[in-house]
């Protein structure tokens, strides 16, 4: 399978993680794109027409993205420990914290872009603001459960890579001052191969 991806981008990390923690990495093919909102990349949007990365295209010709529906196909493929809880409250658990950590993926990815893409004159500030404060409230959620965030699967890991986002965009964030918990959970799960070996890097 052909995996486009580039070793910044939290949604990419969250399919590697995915792919490791199910035994899988080896089946993927990477291949390094650099898309931005504003500069298309044609061997991308030849597979994705939204032009984003992760995009898979598997050993029978599908083309899947976004990071959600490729982790649930690769979650489909094995026979091990599944990633996605199959029925009940697991299930609806494990979705809703992907949701939280990919908008928290999201928030930051928009703010980092207003800065690091748009030219110094049409910056909003207040457009940084609100997503800033967005993963903010985001980040408060998940301390409240913190106690309880438990297990590995498809909302354990999601969270773990938007955190380590948000470490590597914004390093004088703080976060973990006033979320104790949520901190404390990261520390000892980031310790999984899956999330030890897979750490954000720069790319442009
Ligand atoms: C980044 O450089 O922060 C980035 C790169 C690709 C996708 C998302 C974020």
């Amino acid at each position: 399978m052909q995996l486009h991806y580039n070793v910044a981008s939290p949604f990419v990390r969250k399919v590697m993680a995915v792919a490791i923690e199910t035994g899988q990495a080896e089946r993927l093919e990477q291949v390094k794109r650099l898309p931005s909102p504003v500069a298309p990349v044609a061997e991308l949007t030849a597979d994705n027409p939204l032009g984003k990365i992760p995009c898979l295209v598997t050993d029978d010709g599908m083309t899947l993205y976004d990071s959600r529906v490729i982790c649930e196909y690769l979650d489909s493929l094995h026979h091990g420990a599944k990633m996605f809880p199959a029925a009940g409250p697991a299930r609806w658990t494990a979705l809703r914290r992907q949701a939280l950590g990919d908008g928290i993926m999201d928030a930051g990815i928009l703010a980092r872009y207003e800065t690091f893409l748009r030219p110094e004159g049409l910056r909003w500030a207040d457009w940084i603001d609100h997503q800033k404060q967005k993963f903010r409230r985001g980040l408060d959620a998940l301390e409240s459960e913190g106690a309880s965030l438990d297990g590995v699967d498809i909302g354990t890991i999601t969270i773990a890579c938007a955190l380590g986002y948000l470490d590597f965009r914004y390093p004088d964030e703080g976060w973990r001052a006033s979320r104790p918990q949520l901190a404390a959970w990261l520390e000892q799960f980031a310790l999984r191969p899956s999330i030890a070996t897979t750490a954000p890097q720069e790319v442009w």
